[in-house]
């Protein structure tokens, strides 16, 4: 008899050979999964996620398109969740760890077989349990949707969205991938073929969810995180049913979360230097420029002209806009 294991490694080989699949530039090749663009080793852990998560009301989810502001959002919100416990200056998590550890992303937890250990893992963990995620908000398990428990979406403007998936992948990708344009690169960007894209369905996925359930999901644009963080940190604790009391607020409460999860202090602690987290990813390349408008220094005009028109075709009508 064929142990589970083996059976699960047939199912998924099987589940492959039936999928469209196309070549990528970050991946070898991208499977269409559910709608989405993903790599194949990206497969078990999402089919795992939506099998076996049992979500809690209390949790909350950091939900984004990748290169988009996740590992800030995660810290902010590790940081708001958790204020009670930490102060801000010392013996504070972040400190210490990577936010990508603090925050794991659910799909990567459900990465390997051994799904009890997983399991018992996330029932010990301490509440409110907070999961990052880049999973399409209709692929997310259905206890995540049944449940109360907090999703808060960040998008970024694709122009600077393309440019940090360019610069990150770039890093991360094995040698035996043959290099690419970048201009061959914003082609399958603009046709979808990038993990957990199109970058728009990503997008307008929890986009609409955010206006059909507003006390669902929040959706924030990294943008505008970044002209007015003192405003979406007081938001997102509002969201999450923590707001910061007038004490907090005068203590300088927000500031210290601010200066705690900046791009410059978390780029510079050790715990963020070396190493590596998640899928053997060095920690170091997680942080690098966080500029909004970056994009000028890597796209040719006919580039721009591309991107400016998929998008428009993509995101007319939706009310999103950048
Ligand atoms: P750039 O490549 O434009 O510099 P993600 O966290 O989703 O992988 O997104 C990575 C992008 O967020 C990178 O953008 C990175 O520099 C930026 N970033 C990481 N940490 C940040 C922080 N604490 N504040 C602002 N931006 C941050």
């Amino acid at each position: 008899m064929a142990s589970t294991e083996g059976l699960q490694a047939f199912e998924e080989e099987n589940l492959l050979l039936s999928l469209p699949k196309e070549r990528g530039w970050a991946a070898r090749y991208f499977y269409l999964y559910q709608d989405f663009w993903c790599p194949s080793t990206h497969i078990q852990g999402v089919n795992n996620f939506q099998k076996h998560f049992q979500a809690k009301h209390s949790d909350v989810l950091v939900a984004s398109f990748p290169k988009s502001g996740t590992t800030w959002l995660k810290a902010l919100t590790f940081s708001i969740v958790n204020r009670q416990h930490f102060s801000s200056s010392e013996n504070h998590p972040l400190l210490t760890s990577n936010p990508h550890e603090l925050v794991p992303f659910l799909e990567f937890i459900f990465h390997a077989d051994n799904i009890q250990d997983k399991l018992s893992y996330l029932s010990n963990m301490s509440e409110p349990r907070v999961f990052g995620t880049h999973v399409p908000f209709p692929s997310l398990s259905n206890s995540v949707k049944d449940s109360n428990c907090k999703i808060i979406y960040i998008c970024r403007n694709p122009f600077d969205n393309f440019v940090s998936c360019w610069t990150f992948f770039n890093k991360i990708k094995s040698n035996s991938l043959p290099g690419v344009k970048i201009e061959e690169a914003l082609e399958k960007y603009c046709k979808g073929i990038i993990g957990f894209g199109p970058t728009w369905d990503n997008m307008l996925g929890y986009w609409k969810e955010s206006i059909a359930s507003p006390n669902k999901v929040l959706f924030l644009k990294y943008e505008e995180l970044k002209e007015d963080t003192h405003f979406y940190v007081k938001r997102v604790a509002e969201f999450l049913d923590c707001p910061f009391t007038e004490e907090e607020e005068s203590n300088g409460d927000i500031e210290n979360i601010i200066k705690l999860c900046s791009l410059e202090r978390m780029k510079n602690l050790e715990v963020n230097k070396s190493g590596t987290v998640d899928r053997n990813i060095e920690k170091k390349y997680y942080f690098r420029k966080g500029e909004v408008g970056d994009w000028v220094n890597y796209f040719s005009p006919a580039m721009t002209e591309k991107l400016s028109k998929t998008m428009e075709e993509k995101l007319s009508g939706s009310g999103l806009s950048f």
